[in-house]
């Protein structure tokens, strides 16, 4: 038996490395979309670990998989392969335009894969000059060196030394800068198919297929980051099954493990193919228990019921979110695909979406940010309409307390 000692928030400031500056509160139990902390206080859950919990907490098919993978076998390391990887990798190969996947534990490293595959195959087919990554302003995909130098936002690459080189950025949705910056020497671009971190923010349909087209033109590889959007998430799959814009690689996590920490990369055979035996790998990546649980939320994500459920919520939020903005005008916008929605505060409120956050905690409901001044929402996919309709009502009194 572990000897479970007491613990509050205090003690992480004791022993926590402080990267981190969590709630208040700390949650015990989770079941759907509910939360309950230590004291017992329930809250509807609308951050979803961040759009990770795409079946909510503890949901029965994950709890399953999860115990029978852990009656069975952890752990091997990919000096043997197992079931559930393999099973899970049959599965996202028919499901998507993929033939071949890289299982990694997390979106960065999912997208770390996704770049040095890309860079390895440019190097293999055209030789070293062809070595320029593309990447957008606002873009996040991940903390690993190379991943967050790629993401868009120079603050948080600043300050860890020399950074990897070759890397440029431009607008979103400007297709003209990009086009500027492109030649023979891009190796890939890398965008997510909506920005999520960056304010939750749509491409236009014409910038993607533009982006698409520039990639063909220079013979550079395109690489979306689903970490965020993928996986049922915007109403399909993946999001780039609704732009018609089909992808070289793509990064999936998050809620591909529904909570159990896993990513993958998904590739065509033919690049595939330069990551030979030795060029990249992990200890833990397709991890059987993890492997195991994804495998589980596939079954259940990727359904009619499922995807089409995510499109009719989408629809209750906004226009609950409207009517709350009708009374309180505080919205400039209110945005976002599927489950990933977005509500952009007024001038007025500028730079305040934490207090709205820390407001709405206080009222007994989680949500997000995504930057100064968007509030963020990414529950369950499957989310119960009056635990929806629950949240926003707790949401609007924390709106009403702020606006008045
Ligand atoms: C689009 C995108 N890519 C990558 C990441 C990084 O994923 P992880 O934190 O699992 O490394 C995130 C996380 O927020 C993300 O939203």
């Amino acid at each position: 038996m572990t000897n479970k000692l007491s613990v509050t928030r205090a003690t992480f400031d004791d022993v926590m490395v402080p990267n981190y500056n969590p709630a208040q509160m700390i949650p015990v139990k989770g079941e759907g979309s509910r939360v309950w902390d230590q004291a017992g206080t329930e809250y509807v859950d609308f951050a979803g670990g961040i759009a990770v919990n795409c079946l909510g907490h503890c949901h029965p098919a994950m709890v399953q998989a999860l115990t029978e993978q852990g009656n069975k076998l952890w752990h091997l390391s990919n000096v043997f392969t197992n079931e559930p990887a393999l099973r899970l990798a049959q599965k996202l190969t028919d499901a998507t335009f993929a033939d071949r996947v890289y299982f990694a534990n997390s979106g960065a490293e999912a997208n770390e894969a996704a770049l040095k595959l890309a860079r390895r195959s440019a190097l293999d087919k055209f030789g070293p000059e062809k070595d320029q990554i593309i990447a957008f302003n606002k873009g996040f995909h991940g903390r690993t060196f190379f991943t967050v130098t790629v993401g868009g936002q120079a603050a948080y690459s600043d300050g860890f030394g020399p950074k990897p080189g070759a890397i440029e950025h431009v607008d979103y949705n400007n297709l003209a800068a990009l086009e500027a910056l492109m030649s023979d020497k891009t190796c890939a671009i890398m965008m997510e198919p909506l920005q999520g971190e960056g304010g939750v923010i749509s491409p236009d349909a014409e910038f993607v297929k533009g982006v698409r087209e520039l990639c063909d033109k220079y013979n550079a590889l395109l690489i979306f980051d689903e970490v965020q959007t993928g996986f049922g998430r915007t109403g399909s799959l993946y999001a780039y099954q609704q732009l018609g814009v089909t992808p070289d690689i793509l990064a999936s996590a998050k809620s591909l493990g529904g909570g159990f920490p896993i990513g993958a990369m998904l590739t065509t055979a033919e690049i595939a193919a330069h990551l030979k035996p030795g060029t990249h790998g992990s200890t833990y990546g397709g991890n059987p228990l993890a492997c195991a649980v994804a495998e589980a939320v596939f079954d259940v994500v990727n359904t009619d019921d499922v995807l089409a459920g995510v499109k009719q919520r989408e629809q209750l939020f906004k226009t609950t979110l409207q009517q709350i903005n009708e009374k309180y005008g505080v919205f400039q916008d209110i945005r976002g695909q599927g489950l990933l929605l977005g509500a952009e505060l007024t001038e007025k409120f500028d730079g305040k979406a934490r207090d709205f956050l820390n407001a709405s905690a206080a009222e007994g409901v989680m949500v997000l940010v995504a930057g100064p001044s968007v509030i963020r929402f990414t529950p369950s996919l499957i989310i119960p309409e009056q635990d929806i309709l629950e949240g926003l009502a707790r949401f609007e009194r924390a709106v009403a307390k702020l606006a008045g």
